[in-house]
């Protein structure tokens, strides 16, 4: 069971054998009747999330590569199925490919296909995801692993829609919107030039970046009410419930796996906790990282409580963008190496 996972079906990488969107009859007029089911997928209300929802179907219509970024869970993958579905491409595939998890010298042969013969085992013509998507809508998720040579293809295949098999000398075409996402700052990927710049500005013609949950912490509260309800009918009716502080507790935490994480923390205290009311002390996120006082506690440490969950939420963040590399992390907060090193360590944040 998954408590986030109502929308149907998720990642389908390497190899799905059709998209979802299956043989859906196209009802005319796609704009409105579809535009509110879809949305209302989409919890929340806070400014920064309902300026993403709005545009959802500005975007659905205009159908230009939309690059969606933000940290890992944070929706882009469920923003991605609500364009597509919001789009007049609804009843055609919607295919999410997870690039990372497609082995780089398989990636082209996946995503434009290959003729018979093209390589020793090739016993048959195989079509790939994009010929596979036709109609619909490609999702490139973690597309900054996209190797250079599958870069300078796709590029090719954004100018003019057309590409070539793997073997085939005759191009092929397809009509798939291309949507991509990545949960680093591609810009910089860009710089180091290990991402193609005219690609960048291609699929970034519409950027949406999706904002991380501490930056909506106002939407925890209708989040909780939405999981507690879904796990409610998943279960067959609940009578635990989350009191005012735990909720507190909840939106005061820094969410570094955003709603995936909340998710997951709300999946297991409804499942695991004893008691029928859920206190702030049977969340299952780091003790310490509450920033509510318990009852009792003193100034000093309820402030060291807060710079220490200050300090890790820094350092998730900075580590995050640096991937992990300690020396450029320092460089970036300007300061020591050293500095750095202990207080990744104090925190248990190295090899992650
Ligand atoms: N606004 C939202 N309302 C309800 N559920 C959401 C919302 N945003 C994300 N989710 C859920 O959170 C989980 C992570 O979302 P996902 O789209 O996979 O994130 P990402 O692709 O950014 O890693 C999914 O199970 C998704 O259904
Ligand atoms: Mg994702």
């Amino acid at each position: 069971m998954n408590l986030l996972d109502s929308a149907p079906g998720t990642a389908v990488a390497p190899r799905p054998s059709h998209g979802e969107g299956g043989e859906v009859a196209d009802t005319g007029d796609p704009d409105a009747a579809r535009s509110p089911a879809e949305l209302a997928h989409l919890v929340g209300e806070s400014p920064a999330f309902v300026a993403v929802k709005q545009k959802l179907p500005l975007l659905a219509r205009y159908e230009a590569p939309v690059l969606l970024t933000g940290e890992s869970g944070t929706g882009k993958e469920l923003c991605a199925r609500a364009l597509h579905y919001l789009s007049r491409r609804a009843g055609k595939p919607f295919l999410p490919v997870n690039c990372a998890a497609i082995p780089l010298e398989l990636f082209e042969r996946e995503l434009f296909g290959h003729e018979k013969g093209s390589f020793t085992s090739a016993w048959t013509a195989q079509s790939g995801l994009i010929a596979e998507a036709e109609g619909g809508t490609l999702l490139l998720d973690e597309i900054e692993t996209l190797s250079l040579p599958a870069q300078a293809k796709l590029l090719r295949f954004l100018d003019d829609s057309t590409y070539y098999p793997l073997g085939s000398p005759r191009p092929s075409r397809a009509d798939v919107w291309i949507l991509a996402a990545t949960n680093v700052d591609l810009r910089l990927k860009v710089q180091e030039r290990s991402f193609r710049a005219d690609l960048y500005y291609r699929l970034a013609v519409m950027p949406l970046a999706l904002p991380p949950l501490r930056e909506r912490r106002g939407d925890v509260p209708l989040l909780v009410a939405h999981l507690s309800a879904r796990h409610a009918h998943l279960t067959g009716g609940q009578s635990k419930r989350l009191s005012p502080r735990a909720l507190v507790a909840l939106g005061q935490y820094a969410w570094p796996g955003n709603l995936r994480e909340l998710g997951n923390v709300i999946q297991q205290v409804l499942a695991l906790s004893p008691g029928d009311l859920i206190e702030p002390e049977d969340l299952p996120i780091p003790s310490g990282t509450l920033a509510v006082p318990r009852p009792g506690t003193s100034l000093k440490q309820a402030r060291a409580e807060a710079v220490a969950q200050f300090e890790r939420t820094y350092l998730t963040e900075l580590l995050r963008q640096h991937g992990d590399n300690v020396t450029q992390a320092a460089r970036a907060a300007r300061t020591e190496r050293r500095t750095l090193g202990r207080l990744i360590k104090k925190h248990g944040l190295s090899k992650r």
